[in-house]
């Protein structure tokens, strides 16, 4: 054990001896500053922490954006005596690559806020912006301005990017122009396009970037969420009317998604979080379409760490509704240095071979969509393009590009997502490839906006036939986009008011329980309250006119009387119908409820699928866990609480006997089959006014209401408790919606009538 390292006792001072003889120095923080910025540090100043540079807005870190502690304590990259490391106001690239036109004012560079016009000589015709205005992203506003004359050409011309030079100015079928950027500017997008008979140009215009420049959200979302939508609108089963009747045709083909997120310590763990959060984002999103692709999810450094193996897909062994959760609890631990990106390819070219092997002469109906989130850095494994040159090879069938045949280029997409503080550009943009084109590279400055980013790709106020869905982030519990088809229902009538909650199902019905009505009770007496977006800050408009109600016909409060139950509660449901539809957006929509067609599409049932598959998905164990909400002030909170059924179901409801006003003690005469049975050991227990309100279970990001909040054996709730526990022997019960379909069926599925859209109901 001998000190055969080069060290001086300067060094020693700070350095740390360890068992083995290695000598591990920390940083410090001496000569790191940057001048009108600051940094951050991963690892504080130990060995292998990044330090990385942060300016405001408009301004980037020069000459450097990150470093890291070397093992001998001192910071890659040295500081430049005569090149400080300060924050450096965004650049855009040079616009005098105009052709046929002027530019103004003229300068030598154009910074943030710049603004610029454009002007064609006479004869020449503009097409593009005529001023744009340098982005604190450092792209220029708007779009390439374009002087071209009619030529007679098949192909209009192309432009010249701001930074770029071109080569190829005869624009005829089958030529070619050649981009390249000028100066410290890199490309993003397509080096060479192709003049095609249709008279388009093959791939995307490209764009010069420098080490500042950066997708905003909005770029990604429109960009992304186009090229993604047309994978998965290809495949999803289309909609045809035939003596008009609609009838669904499924396409063949099965869409495979593979995710893949770098956890090396290049990455930030805000970073991690923010991908894992997109994650969950996208797929959401993806579900709301009919297609349900299959999914393999990873994170990687050096090694792959799997979170969804996509083989269990086609073995049958994943329930579609457990992959959201295997992405938000998978444990990001074991990060390390490395990162190997050929690894990662080598996976998915391996899951992709099983899968052809598999699928045999199906495989051809495959759809292949990658998207890798990276900051490129790989140090370990080698380069992957070979890898990713095998993965296309296998999807193309050996088909070349060139080949006029049936284009198998459609079959794969590889997006990248360069994320980290500082990226490699040239090495992740070789990685694309772009199936049904459009953009397939995208580079990110911080990626805490890609949640919304893809949140955004699919605007689902636009999207009526989505009972259910809800957004989990930036939401906290109780809001209306966690909870969109909440209502509060009050009824009064002579000085007595009645609180009760309930539940939008259609645009224009609200369900709630028949005990909140009496016998005098009239449409005016009814009050309903569903505070979406439009009634913000208008006290008016959330309250939803009312235009009539139905009771359940076989509800009687007073039908057992004579045998000892003071109030029976056979048939608690009742429907309110409002004068006008609610307008559907992320803070209103309605929930699911059992046996309709949309119910089946949000529990991913495919094909013809009966009431009896949603009950025995719904309520699949014998103690299911279900929710209802509770009201709390102007918002709201969920309970927990666990339906006994099939053996468990009689110990539950025996505890109905000897509550107040029960006197019988025949079992049957208090609960009949048409409730479901809550309560016991950690259960919430129900509050006056929770009455009415959903019973209901979370599927993915669709919720379905599967009960009606009835009554209760014991009034737990005290003043300001709202959220109370169970006792031993308190139950509720709830009107289980399964067993009074006929009702619900013949007002909300009423198609002979032309007020309101009838709901879908399942014919069996
Ligand atoms: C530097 O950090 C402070 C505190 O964390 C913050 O308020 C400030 O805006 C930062 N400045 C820059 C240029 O990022
Ligand atoms: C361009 O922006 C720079 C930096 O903000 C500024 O100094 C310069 O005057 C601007 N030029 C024009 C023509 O607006
Ligand atoms: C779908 O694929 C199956 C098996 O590959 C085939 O039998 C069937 O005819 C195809 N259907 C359509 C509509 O192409
Ligand atoms: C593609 O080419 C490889 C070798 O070039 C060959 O082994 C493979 O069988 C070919 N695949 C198809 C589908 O033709
Ligand atoms: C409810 O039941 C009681 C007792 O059987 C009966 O007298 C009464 O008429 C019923 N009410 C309705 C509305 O059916
Ligand atoms: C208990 O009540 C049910 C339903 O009201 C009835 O059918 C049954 O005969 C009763 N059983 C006894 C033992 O009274």
């Amino acid at each position: 054990m001998g000190l055969s390292v080069h060290w001086s006792w300067l060094t020693a001072l700070s350095c740390l001896l360890c068992m083995g003889g290695e000598v591990r120095c920390d940083c410090t923080e001496e000569k790191i500053q940057i001048q009108g910025g600051n940094y951050t540090l991963t690892k504080q100043l130990t060995i292998g922490s990044l330090l990385i540079y942060h300016c405001l807005e408009g301004y980037y870190p020069h000459p450097y954006l990150t470093r890291s502690c070397k093992a001998d304590g001192t910071w890659t990259k040295p500081p430049r005596r005569y090149d400080p490391q300060r924050c450096k106001v965004v650049e855009c690239p040079d616009p005098f690559v105009l052709q046929y036109g002027n530019v103004s004012p003229p300068e030598e560079r154009y910074f943030v806020n710049n603004e610029t016009t454009y002007e064609c000589y006479s004869g020449y015709t503009m097409r593009g912006s005529s001023k744009r205005v340098c982005l604190p992203n450092g792209k220029w506003s708007g779009s390439t301005p374009i002087c071209s004359r009619d030529s007679g050409d098949n192909c209009a011309d192309p432009g010249i990017p701001a930074g770029a030079s071109r080569t190829g100015n005869i624009f005829g079928i089958d030529d070619k122009v050649k981009y390249s950027c000028n100066g410290k500017l890199f490309l993003v997008g397509s080096k060479e396009r192709v003049c095609q008979e249709n008279g388009q140009w093959t791939g995307k215009e490209p764009a010069c970037y420098y080490r500042h420049t950066y997708d905003t959200s909005l770029e990604v979302s429109e960009a992304f969420g186009s090229a993604i939508k047309d994978s998965l609108t290809t495949l999803e089963p289309l909609d045809d009317t035939q003596d008009g009747r609609k009838i669904r045709i499924s396409k063949n083909g099965t869409l495979n998604i593979y995710i893949a997120v770098d956890i090396s310590e290049s990455i930030e763990d805000a970073h991690v979080e923010s991908a894992r959060n997109a994650i969950k984002a996208l797929i959401s999103k993806i579900s709301s379409f009919s297609v349900s692709p299959n999914y393999e999810i990873v994170f990687f450094s050096s090694e792959v760490f799997e979170v969804v193996n996509i083989l269990d897909f086609f073995d049958n062994k994943i329930e579609p509704n457990t992959i959201l959760d295997k992405v938000h609890n998978f444990k990001v631990d074991g990060r390390n240095t490395g990162t190997d990106l050929n690894a990662l390819f080598m996976r998915f070219l391996e899951r992709i071979s099983i899968i052809k092997l598999r699928a045999g002469e199906g495989f051809k109906e495959h759809r292949h969509v990658l998207m890798i989130f990276s900051d490129g850095a790989y140090n370990m494994g080698g380069s992957p393009e070979p890898t990713v040159a095998k993965i296309k090879n296998m999807v193309y069938m050996n088909q070349t590009a060139g080949q006029k045949t049936e284009s198998r280029q459609d079959y794969l997409d590889i997006y990248v997502f360069g994320i980290g503080a500082e990226i490699f550009d040239e090495d992740l943009q070789r990685l694309t490839a772009v199936g049904s084109g459009g953009d397939h590279y995208f580079r990110m400055k911080g990626i805490g906006d890609l949640e919304k980013t893809f949140d955004k790709i699919i605007d689902e106020e636009e999207v009526q036939g989505l009972c259910g869905l809800y957004k989990n982030y930036e939401v906290a519990e109780g809001t209306r986009k966690r909870y969109p088809w909440w209502a509060v229902v009050t009824i009064q009538h002579e000085g007595v008011l009645k609180n009760c909650l309930g539940s939008l199902v259609t645009p224009r019905f609200i369900l709630t329980a028949a005990h909140c009505f009496t016998f005098e009770t009239l449409p005016e007496h009814v009050k309903v309250e569903i505070d979406d977006a439009q009634g913000r800050g208008n006290g008016e408009s959330r309250v939803k006119k009312v235009k009539t109600f139905r009771l359940h016909p076989n509800y009687n409060i007073t039908a057992k009387v004579h045998k000892g139950v003071k109030e029976f509660y056979d048939y608690d449901v009742a429907l309110i119908q409002l004068m006008d539809d609610v307008k559907i957006s992320s803070n209103a929509r309605p929930i699911c409820i059992p046996c309709t067609q949309e119910t089946s599409g949000a529990l991913k049932l495919v094909g013809k699928s009966t009431c009896m598959q949603q009950e025995q998905i719904l309520f699949k164990t014998h103690c299911e866990r279900l929710n209802f909400l509770t009201k709390t002030g102007g918002t709201v909170a969920a309970k927990e609480a666990h339906a006994k059924l099939g053996e468990t179901r009689g110990e539950c409801i025996k505890h109905a006997l000897g509550a107040p006003g029960i006197t019988t003690a025949n079992l049957s005469d208090v609960v009949t089959d048409n409730f479901l049975c809550t309560g016991g050991y950690r259960d919430n227990i129900a509050c006056q006014g929770d009455s009415g309100g959903a019973v209901f279970k979370d599927y993915e990001l669709r919720t379905i209401q599967v009960g009606v909040v009835s009554w209760g054996t014991t009034d737990l709730c005290k003043q300001g408790n709202r959220l109370v526990e169970s006792e031993e022997n308190s139950r509720d019960f709830h009107t289980n919606l399964f067993r009074v379909l006929p009702f619900l069926k013949s007002i909300l599925g009423n198609d002979d009538q032309d007020e309101y859209v009838p709901l879908q109901f399942l014919s069996d």
